[in-house]
């Protein structure tokens, strides 16, 4: 490697994260945008934590034997020797934000939206980074299965506006902490009998925490993890009721969903609902958004015993396959020809400014013919020439690219015609 190229490729953005460019930014805003307006409508509100919190909140809350704990965090010590991290997630930032700022005390119902970057060191590929983007809800205080099925609905309206092809809806129960016990005895007991096909991640997870094997991508462990007890066969007589009601609830919004019995999800803190919304669009990871309930979190945090739900859209996969419709941008080029008219060109570029058209003047000395070939190379929708003839006037020569139209007037009357009027 020559000098020069390795000292790009010293600079160059770390391996898993990526610029989001100028051209790929309108398409970013749209999906923000849109998901905002959804989230207001249902009662929702942002809520801004920290990038980075303090380790603890992620082993107390993500998960002891959750990948993402074990092998996935950007974990660093800083100056004063704490141990900090990157956030993988944001469900457990919330929980904090909610006990410390004693949220649950407020009149306002507590649901909450928020945007931007997750942090994991997992192995990239296609829709996996290590920076990537999350869109966020969590509800707290509704034990009603209702909003279970709610959030999945507005997931589903989110999608739909963003033009999003054949998402689908998998749900399954987790159980609770009365029955799940039960449960990972028997499947310990399955997992103790396929403990030699297993790759040795799973075989550690076999006494740690057997459920997490259907996390595993690996061929042979999903193959043995077939034949594994199903938690649904083994739900206490509650959760079994509040699935079935938010299955009942999901066919009263006509969703059409398919029960998956292996969909664990890979964090420790779900009980009872747990759904992905995937897409067979998006290759293997195909999960464009996952979430669930977790009604103990709060309560092992030190917190008020108040249940929560919600799931967290990858903004990377959604906007891999989403149609949005952008608006072409229409901005007007204004050009000078000479030191006076440069004045007077800056003035009118601030009018035009102040009133909301969007103006290029770029500080350069061009004859009128590379004006024009410097407009329409950047697509302008409208060129205006300032020059000597134009000042004394008072008039301005504006031509609308797109049709060739050209028009005469002061500024107030072009301002009009710039703004449609
Ligand atoms: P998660 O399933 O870990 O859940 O992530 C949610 C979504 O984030 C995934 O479905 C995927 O679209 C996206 N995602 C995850 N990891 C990556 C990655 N490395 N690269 C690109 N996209 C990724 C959670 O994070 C939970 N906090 C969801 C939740 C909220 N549960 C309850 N409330």
């Amino acid at each position: 490697m020559t000098e020069d190229a390795s000292a790009k490729k010293e600079l160059a953005a770390i391996k898993g994260t990526k610029d989001i460019l100028p051209e790929e930014v309108d398409a970013w805003r749209a999906l923000e945008s849109t998901a905002r307006a959804i989230f207001e409508l249902y009662g929702y509100r942002e809520l801004r934590a920290p990038l980075f919190e303090a380790t603890e909140l992620f082993e107390k809350g993500t998960g002891q034997t959750s990948d993402i704990v074990v092998k996935e965090m950007y974990t660093f010590t800083d100056k004063a020797g704490r141990s900090l991290t990157l956030r993988p997630e944001y469900t457990p930032s919330v929980v904090r934000a909610i006990i410390e700022h004693r949220l649950d005390l407020r009149p306002e119902p507590m649901r909450y939206y928020y945007m931007g970057p997750m942090f994991r060191y997992d192995k990239p590929q296609k829709g996996r980074y290590r920076q990537f983007h999350q869109i966020d809800i969590e509800v707290f205080g509704e034990k009603d299965p209702t909003v279970d099925a709610e959030i999945i609905e507005m997931a589903l309206a989110l999608l739909g506006k963003l033009n999003v092809p054949d998402p689908e809806t998998l749900v399954n129960s987790v159980g609770c902490r009365a029955c799940r016990p039960a449960y990972g005895q028997a499947l310990r007991e399955a997992a103790r009998a396929k403990f030699a096909e297993l790759c040795p991640d799973c075989q550690r997870k076999v006494e740690t925490n057997p459920l997490r094997i259907f996390d595993c991508k690996v061929e042979a462990c999903q193959k043995a993890a077939e034949s594994f007890p199903r938690i649904l066969d083994y739900l206490c007589e509650e959760c079994r009721a509040h699935f079935q009601a938010v299955l009942g609830w999901l066919d009263l919004f006509k969703i059409p969903y398919r029960v998956e019995p292996r969909l664990v999800r890979g964090l420790d803190y779900y009980t009872k609902t747990t759904f992905e919304i995937v897409s067979g669009r998006l290759g293997s990871q195909n999960a464009l958004l996952g979430g669930g309930r977790y009604d103990d979190m709060m309560k092992d945090f030190g917190g008020p015993d108040i249940c929560g739900i919600g799931f967290a859209m990858g903004m990377e996969r959604v906007l891999s396959i989403a149609d949005l419709p952008l608006e072409k941008r229409k901005f007007l080029y204004l050009a000078y020809l000479g030191h006076e008219a440069k004045k007077a060109g800056l003035e009118l570029g601030r009018f035009f400014r102040r009133n909301g058209v969007e103006c290029l003047i770029e500080f350069k000395d061009r004859g009128m013919k590379a004006h024009f070939g410097r407009a329409n190379k950047l697509q302008a929708a409208w060129v205006l020439i300032v020059g000597d003839d134009e000042l004394r006037k008072g008039r301005f020569g504006l031509k609308e690219m797109a049709t060739g139209r050209q028009v005469e007037g002061t500024r107030d009357e072009l301002l009009a015609v710039l703004q449609g009027r």
